[in-house]
């Protein structure tokens, strides 16, 4: 169904309100999503973005009953994957000759997705596109989040189709940010950040600060998931910046995994340690083997430290630690501090393995770890509320230099 957002601009997505996996496994949609495609109907006719393959036969049906294929005179395609750009199978079948409009990184892409040679046409920053009465204003994003991301301005309806930058997955009727709970917005606004963006934190930054200079009017910005910025779209923006400058709030967040409940222990008292030192912080707790990881890692991009911890098992550690550490280690946080802590019976690898994998991920280890021997007894425990202690001081030192007013809803 065509929905017009703007004069003559129309979203022509699909919300997604079934889809609980993103990207295979890897990241949770609870709320589900919506891939977002958007028409643009002026003396010519260009298309931004198709929708995810398993919705293309609907969605080309959908544009030859209420627009015509014939009457697509473009097509941009912002970026290559899938849930963008699945649909352009079935649709370049039935308009194979229409200019898509990409980078060169797009069009090599798309080659390899589709491996067709369709009309491409590469475009560079600064590149524009005319529809008649507006136009297209081409600005690669590298990296945001792929390499041949691509975002388009329209001009005259200061529209920035910002693709999967400033988008969350968020399946909603509503459309737009005004309409929608906020805090739901929230949560999924920062979890995609955390998920997906993090690593590009100093793009983001240098992307928003070359796209300000061009002192566009702003009156919307299109993501390609979730709802529409239409109210104070530069809410969003301002939040990256927030979130791209080595985000934190008070907060510390215990992460582990446990066999026989002796590390689960050592978490809870390593918790009520901090808590009887700093009774503001907030401090969380999750065993990672039962919680969803994704929700765990917006919860690091939150923590001003981590702790993390495991038994030793076979010499080494539980594999949802492992897959834990190499999660963080793709997303490269920085400024974040962190310590490991486990129980153990015979060998005691554990504390080191997971010192590794905390500084491979880009975070400063606080110290060398706190290991306890067999199932922890009341000395034991007490000397994990010490340590406990010790972290509540130690990461509040950096947190009050560089800690972000951690203000948790939209300005
Ligand atoms: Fe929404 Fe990078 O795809």
């Amino acid at each position: 169904m065509l929905r017009e957002i703007k004069k003559n601009v129309y979203w022509v997505g699909k919300t997604d309100w079934e889809i609980r996996k993103f990207h295979g496994d890897e990241y949770s949609t609870h709320r589900g999503t919506s891939y977002n495609s958007y028409l643009v109907k002026d003396r010519k006719t260009a298309l931004v973005d198709t929708v995810w393959s398993p919705f293309g036969s609907e969605f080309v049906r959908t544009l030859e009953k209420e627009v015509g294929l014939d009457k697509i005179d473009y097509i941009i395609a912002s970026h290559a994957e899938p849930d963008h750009s699945g649909a352009l199978a079935e649709l370049m079948s039935r308009i194979p000759d229409t200019p898509v409009y990409c980078t060169a990184n797009g069009a090599k892409s798309l080659k390899g997705h589709f491996h067709k040679d369709w009309n491409f046409v590469p475009v560079k920053t600064g590149d524009t596109l005319d529809l008649g009465r507006c136009k297209l204003l081409f600005i690669e994003a590298p990296l945001l989040h792929w390499p041949d991301s691509l975002f388009s301005y329209l001009t005259e309806e200061n529209i920035l189709f910002s693709n999967d930058a400033f988008g969350q997955h968020f399946a909603s009727g509503l459309l737009f940010n005004d309409l929608v709970d906020q805090a739901e917005l929230y949560q999924e606004g920062i979890k995609y950040y955390a998920n997906i963006l993090v690593p590009f934190s100093k793009l983001v930054e240098k992307k928003i600060d070359e796209f300000k200079k061009l002192n566009l009017p702003l009156d919307m910005i299109c993501p390609s998931h979730g709802v529409i910025w239409r109210d104070h779209p530069s809410q969003i923006v301002a939040k990256y910046l927030e979130w791209a400058k080595d985000y934190s709030e008070n907060q510390i967040t215990i992460i582990y995994d446990s066999m026989w409940n002796g590390t689960r222990r050592m978490a809870e008292a390593l918790a009520s340690g901090i808590r009887s030192t700093d009774d503001k912080v907030a401090v969380k707790l999750f065993n990672i083997s039962r919680s969803d990881k994704n929700d765990v890692i917006t919860e690091v991009f939150k923590s001003r430290a981590i702790l993390v911890g495991s038994p030793t098992i076979n010499r080494g550690i539980l594999s949802a630690v492992a897959g834990f550490l190499e999660q963080i280690r793709g997303l490269k946080f920085s400024g974040k501090r962190a310590a490991a802590f486990g129980a153990y019976g015979w060998s005691g690898e554990s504390v080191k393995m997971i010192n590794d994998g905390l500084e491979k991920a880009g975070f400063e280890l606080l110290n060398s770890g706190l290991k306890s021997l067999w199932n922890p007894d009341d000395r034991a425990l007490d000397e994990c509320v010490g340590f406990g202690k010790g972290i509540a001081v130690q990461s509040a030192q950096r947190g009050r230099e560089t800690q972000s007013s951690g203000s948790r809803t939209f300005p």
